[in-house]
């Protein structure tokens, strides 16, 4: 009987010890040995670029540019232009600036009709919002500027 008693624990003590060193990836890896194993936690994820149609607010579309579309505001536009949008639009606004490039996504082409055929509203929305490569100009930019660089590469698809 006393037997038994020492039995018991030291039964117990074995199983535990052969549970601890019972790994049953142990054989897996050993199989795979030489293989290149990825691990699972450092999978990356390529960046989503958004290629959506990019739409304004109905509301935002419907806002009319309080400036005249003429010489001088679209001069200021273009003082505007050379300074914050050149650089990714390009010189004559066809998307081919020198940053753009380096850009996940086009800069958008302001000769192209697609494009110009929104409102001004929708443009200055855009222009202030940004979005992924675009930069967001809110609080860079007066509406006022804003108005007038769109008078401004307006002129490009003309
Ligand atoms: C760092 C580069 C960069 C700069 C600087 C930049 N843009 Fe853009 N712009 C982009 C890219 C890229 C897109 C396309 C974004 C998209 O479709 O997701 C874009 C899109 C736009 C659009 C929307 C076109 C459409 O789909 O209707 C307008 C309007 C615009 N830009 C105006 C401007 C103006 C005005 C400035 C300067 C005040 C400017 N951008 C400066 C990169 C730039």
């Amino acid at each position: 009987m006393n037997n038994l008693k020492s039995i018991i624990p030291l039964s117990v003590i074995i199983l535990a010890c052969t549970a601890m060193t019972y790994n049953p990836t142990a054989v897996t890896e050993s199989k795979l040995k030489g293989t290149k194993i990825q691990p699972k936690h450092e999978t990356v994820l390529a960046p989503v670029e958004d290629t959506t149609k990019w739409v304004a607010p109905e509301t935002a579309q419907q806002l009319k540019n309080p400036t005249e579309s003429n010489e001088a505001t679209k001069a200021e536009g273009a003082i505007v232009y050379k300074k914050n949008c050149r650089s990714c639009h390009g010189k004559d606004g066809d998307g081919q600036g020198a940053e753009a490039a380096d850009l996940k996504t086009k800069p958008t082409d302001f000769r192209d009709t697609n494009f110009s055929k929104q409102s001004d509203g929708s443009m200055l929305w855009k222009i202030q919002k940004g979005r992924g490569d675009m930069t967001a100009f809110e609080k860079d930019l007066t509406e006022d500027e804003i108005w007038k660089t769109i008078n401004y590469i307006r002129s490009f698809s003309k």
